[in-house]
C-alpha cells in the first residue's frame, strides 16, 4: 500500500484543497498555497495551458491546471476532482486580467480515472462546451506515445501554471513555466525513498534540477509537463500529480502522472465522449 511521508503532498491549490476534501476526496493537509523559480509566459507560448475554475461566491477560482487535447477534451488530474458546470479557461496569462483572446468553456462531463485514489491513477478527462476554437493562442498538445522516452538533455521538459512561487505563497496571477530534466525512475524512486514508499515508477514521471528550486507547486496540479522526446518532437509527458509539501526543496523532484501510461484511457475518453 503506498504511504505519504510528512513530506509528499498533492499540489491541488489551497482554496481547491478546501473544496476538494468537501467532496470527501483523499486529499491530505495543505498549506497556504506557482511555478517556483520559473519565467513569466507568453500570451500564446502555451497554447495548450487551461486553467481550471470553480464558482466560488459570485466569482470564479482557479483550482488546477489542464492540458487541452482536442476542441472538447482537457487533461486534469484526478485528484482535483472537476465537476460539471465547471468551467475551463484557455488563450489567456493573466488569471484575473483576462484578455480578449480568452476562451471560458463549461464543463458538461467529466471522467476521473476509474481507478484513481490518491496518488495513483492520478488523471482525469473532462469534456467542454461549446469547442474551443483553435487559434495562435489556443490549441491542443500533443499525447506522447508509448515507445517516446523524454530526451535526457538538460532542461528538456517544461511545466507550466499558475500555481504558487513558494510553498508558503499563493497561486500566481501570471502564467509561469520552467524548464527542468527528465530524471529516471530509478534515480527519482532513491531521492524519494526516505520519505515515500514509492512513486509508482510505471504509472509516474518525474523530473526537476539536482539543487531543487525551479518547480511546480500547489495549484499547478493537473497541468502540463510538455518534454522533448528522441525524435526532437514535443510532447505531454506528465499531468502534475504531487510533490514535497516544501516546493522546491533539493533531492525531492515534483511527480507528475506520466501520459503515456494512460494513453488508452485518454483516447478511451476523446473518442468516446
Ligand atoms: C481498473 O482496474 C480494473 C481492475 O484491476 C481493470 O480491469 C481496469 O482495466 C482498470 N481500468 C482502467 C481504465 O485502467
Ligand atoms: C494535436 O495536434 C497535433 C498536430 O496538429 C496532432 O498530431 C495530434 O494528434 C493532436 N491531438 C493530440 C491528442 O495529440
Amino acid at each position: 500500500m503506498l504511504r505519504f511521508g510528512l513530506l509528499a503532498v498533492l499540489l491541488v491549490s489551497a482554496q481547491a484543497a478546501v473544496r476538494v476534501s468537501r467532496k470527501d476526496h483523499n486529499i491530505r493537509k495543505f498549506t497556504n498555497g506557482k511555478i517556483v523559480g520559473g519565467t513569466l509566459a507568453r500570451l500564446g507560448q502555451f497554447p495548450y495551458q487551461a486553467s481550471m475554475q470553480y464558482g466560488f461566491g459570485s466569482s470564479w477560482a482557479h483550482y488546477c491546471g489542464g492540458s487541452i487535447l482536442d476542441q472538447t477534451h482537457v487533461l486534469t488530474a484526478g485528484h482535483c476532482a472537476p465537476a460539471v458546470g465547471e468551467r475551463v479557461v484557455a488563450g489567456i496569462i493573466d488569471l484575473p486580467a483576462t484578455g480578449p483572446e480568452a476562451q471560458v468553456r463549461t464543463i458538461t462531463r467529466a471522467v476521473i480515472h476509474p481507478n484513481y485514489s490518491g496518488v495513483v491513477n492520478d488523471v482525469a478527462v473532462v469534456t467542454v462546451s461549446p469547442p474551443f476554437e483553435f487559434n495562435s493562442f489556443v490549441g491542443n498538445v500533443t499525447l506522447a506515445l508509448n515507445n517516446q522516452q523524454p530526451s535526457t538533455a538538460p532542461g528538456a521538459c517544461t511545466a507550466s501554471g499558475w500555481g504558487a512561487t513558494s510553498w508558503t505563497g499563493g497561486t500566481s496571477e501570471d502564467l509561469l513555466y520552467v524548464d527542468i530534466d527528465f530524471i529516471d525512475d530509478d534515480t527519482c524512486m532513491e531521492m524519494w525513498a526516505p520519505d515515500f514508499s514509492t512513486p509508482i515508477p510505471e504509472q509516474n514521471i518525474c523530473a526537476g534540477v539536482e539543487e531543487g528550486f525551479h518547480t511546480v507547486c500547489y495549484g499547478d496540479s493537473g497541468g502540463p509537463m510538455v518534454c522533448t522526446a528522441d525524435d526532437g518532437g514535443r510532447y505531454l509527458y506528465g499531468s502534475t500529480s504531487w510533490g514535497p509539501q516544501e516546493c522546491g526543496i533539493p533531492e525531492r523532484p515534483a511527480v507528475w502522472a506520466e501520459v503515456p501510461y494512460f494513453n488508452d484511457f485518454i483516447l478511451d475518453q476523446i473518442g468516446g465522449a
